[in-house]
């Protein structure tokens, strides 16, 4: 695998892979687990070479937020990333991607982006738009994968690059759970061990939501009531819990079919977030 850690050694490395090449662009924030490699098998399968990155992007994070003690493992990374077939990785430090302070950013219109994770950290999908675009025109790539573990994130994605004609083909990769179902995150090694036993009833209580309503319920405040009381009654303080259309994330009706059930809620210090698809 071979590592970059500027624009011009990237851009050189893809100018050499030749024009017929379909590449593959896999960003990431480091601290990579299983859900990140599944995205890089999914990726190889697609492309003839695959580029990940890691960068973890200032811009996305609100003062308060975990930016600093964000985890860190970069050895690691790029063994798990060699092993998994990837031929670049991409791994700018913050000079290189933000020379100077950055001053056009991409800003998500506010029903997609200021909704559900965006109420509760403002401006967050803005730094995530603005450092995707970046790394599009970086890379380049034929294809970019992305967890829907990030639904909303997925979301303001695709239709980023489809309203800005980008082309580049988006493939949304399954959501990557311990066996106990919690969805893997690399926020999870801040949980305590007893947090940690804790921490998977967040997928149970997403699971009857979406059980119930594959059984016919449609009372959804009713559902999403449900499955915030029993985070309350076990300690989380959960931002939301909702039920929303998969294609917007907008409110459904009662004969809506095609949800989405997603969630945030804190366990101690952490914040955790899911979702499944009904
Ligand atoms: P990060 O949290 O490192 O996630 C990188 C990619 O891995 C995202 O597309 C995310 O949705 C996906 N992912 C995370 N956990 C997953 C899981 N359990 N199963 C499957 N996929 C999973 O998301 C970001 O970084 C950043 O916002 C980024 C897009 C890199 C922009 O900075």
């Amino acid at each position: 695998m071979q590592i970059h850690e500027t624009i011009a050694g990237l851009r050189a490395a893809r100018a050499r892979a030749g024009p017929g090449k379909r590449l593959a662009l896999v960003p990431t924030m480091g601290n990579l687990h299983d859900g990140h490699v599944a995205l890089m098998t999914q990726a190889r399968a697609h492309a003839d070479q695959v580029i990940a990155t890691i960068f973890v992007n200032r811009l996305q994070f609100r003062p308060g937020e975990d930016f600093e003690k964000y985890p860190r493992s970069f050895a690691a990374d790029c063994e798990r990333l060699a092993a998994a077939g990837v031929e670049h990785l991409f791994a700018p430090d913050e000079t290189e991607m933000y020379p100077q302070p950055q001053t056009y950013h991409i800003e998500p219109p506010p029903e997609q982006a200021g909704i559900l994770d965006g109420e509760f950290r403002p401006g967050h999908f803005r730094g995530v738009a603005t450092v995707v675009m970046k790394l599009f025109q970086i890379a380049q790539p034929d294809i970019a994968l992305f967890g829907k573990k990030d639904y909303q994130q997925l979301m303001v994605i695709c239709n980023m690059v489809r309203e800005f004609n980008l082309p580049i083909e988006i493939v949304g990769g399954e959501t990557v759970r311990a066996a106990d179902g919690l969805a893997l995150s690399s926020r999870n090694g801040y949980l305590s061990a007893v947090e940690r036993t804790e921490a998977p009833r967040l997928f149970r209580v997403l699971t009857k939501v979406i059980d119930a309503v594959r059984g016919g319920a449609r009372d959804f405040p009713l559902l999403e009531q449900g499955a915030i009381s029993e985070l309350q009654g076990n300690g989380w303080v959960p931002d939301y819990v909702a039920l929303r259309k998969k294609l917007d994330l907008q409110l459904p009706s009662a004969h809506d079919s095609g949800l989405v059930v997603l969630a945030a809620a804190r366990l101690g210090s952490t914040r955790l977030i899911d979702n499944l698809e009904v």
